[in-house]
């Protein structure tokens, strides 16, 4: 054979699925999207990590990012349905795990923020969170911190800390928090039939088909983010006959019939990421389960084809233990 044939040969390979194979921890998804202009380095990257974990950067230099998104809880926190801010008082929403926010189109459950660069300062500067009175203040606080000295300006071409380079240094590190190569996938993107039991794969058909959680919760050909990227109510956290406590999509929007939507979340490593909805009003992926099956809550924007779905006891097993099965691969 040859050298060209084999270079051909290889090349086949590569686009035979040879990609995800060589990193498992992507095994399921899409490319991740680096927007122009912010391009990921070791430098930024290290930097970002290390923004993200330092509790100096809070006002009361008790609070980091990593505080309500903790890496030993999946990258949110599993105790609480809405997490204490700075006040000491409940948020008005239950944080969502950093894992994969890469490939959201919009970020927030609201859909309000268009990139991880533009979400960076939010938190930072929310009094419920991390309670910052302006970008200045933390901008002069880091660059007094002797720890600090010269990693802005390795990461950024020489320039110093500034309210850019700080997000855009945070955003590169969320960026490596991409985790793929669940049970689920070696299964439906890698062929391994062995890689889910019975009992799951009679829960991924109930998902895919008679359940219809795949309607939103989306597979594609050649990956799975688990989301339609859309938002919709599904009567979660509605007081019974009342109107949504929270308004949701309709903060972003102003439109009525977004009121009490919210964007529906990936499942990926959703065994790691409780409670769940928007509010974590639900506790278990069981309880979650049972809520579906009743067609979801009762909301005056609820989805109209979400009805009751009079799945058995078994049925409701093998849908939890399918969701169990989407806990991918950790970022190292
Ligand atoms: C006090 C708890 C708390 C702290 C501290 C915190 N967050 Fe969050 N985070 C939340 C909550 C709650 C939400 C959801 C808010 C909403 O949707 O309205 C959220 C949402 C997010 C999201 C959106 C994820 C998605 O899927 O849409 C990202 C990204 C994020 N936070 C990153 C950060 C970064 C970076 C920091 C540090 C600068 C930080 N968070 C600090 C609680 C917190
Ligand atoms: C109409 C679209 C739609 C359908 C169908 C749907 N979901 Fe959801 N799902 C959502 C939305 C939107 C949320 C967030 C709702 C909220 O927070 O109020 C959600 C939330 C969840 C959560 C919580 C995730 C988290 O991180 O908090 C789980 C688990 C879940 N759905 C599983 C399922 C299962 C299992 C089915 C099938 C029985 C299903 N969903 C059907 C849209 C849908």
């Amino acid at each position: 054979m040859t050298r060209a044939r084999l270079a051909c040969l290889f090349a086949l390979m590569l686009l035979c699925g040879g990609a995800t194979a060589a990193d498992p921890m992507k095994l399921g998804l899409p490319p991740i999207p680096y927007p122009a202009g912010n391009s990921s380095t070791p430098d930024k990257v290290a930097l970002g990590k290390k923004l993200f974990f330092d509790t100096r950067l809070a006002a009361d230099g008790k609070m980091a990012c990593a505080t309500c998104h903790d890496p030993e809880e999946g990258f949110t926190t599993n105790g609480s349905a809405t997490h204490p801010g700075s006040g000491g008082w409940p948020l008005k929403r239950n944080a969502p795990t950093v894992l994969n926010a890469a490939f959201e189109q919009a970020l927030l459950w609201n859909g309000g923020m268009p990139s991880l660069e533009a979400l960076a300062w939010g938190p930072m500067l929310n009094a419920e969170e991390m309670a910052n009175l302006s970008a200045t203040a933390v901008l002069e606080r880091i660059s007094a911190l002797p720890d600090y000295a010269g990693m802005f300006e390795r990461a950024f071409a020489g320039a110093g800390a500034s309210k850019a380079s700080f997000a855009q240094a945070i955003a590169a590190y969320e960026r490596t928090l991409i985790s793929g190569g669940s049970r689920f996938d070696r299964w439906w993107f890698g062929g391994d039939k062995s890689a889910l039991n019975a009992e799951e794969q009679r829960g991924m058909l109930l998902f895919m088909f008679r359940a219809g959680c795949a309607q939103c919760h989306k597979v594609e050909q050649s990956y799975a983010l688990f989301s339609d990227g859309k938002y919709h109510d599904v009567g979660a956290g509605v007081p019974a006959a009342g109107r949504p406590a929270d308004p949701g999509r309709w903060e972003v929007t102003g439109e009525e019939e977004d009121r009490g939507k919210f964007r529906t979340p990936s499942l990926r490593n959703v065994a790691l990421t409780a409670p769940y909805m928007h509010d974590g009003s639900l506790a278990t992926l069981e309880e979650v389960v049972d809520f579906y099956d009743k067609g979801g809550g009762v909301s005056p924007n609820k989805v109209e084809w979400l009805y009751p779905l009079g799945l058995s006891a078994g049925d409701k097993r093998a849908l939890a233990a399918f969701l169990k099965a989407l806990t991918g691969e950790m970022p190292r």
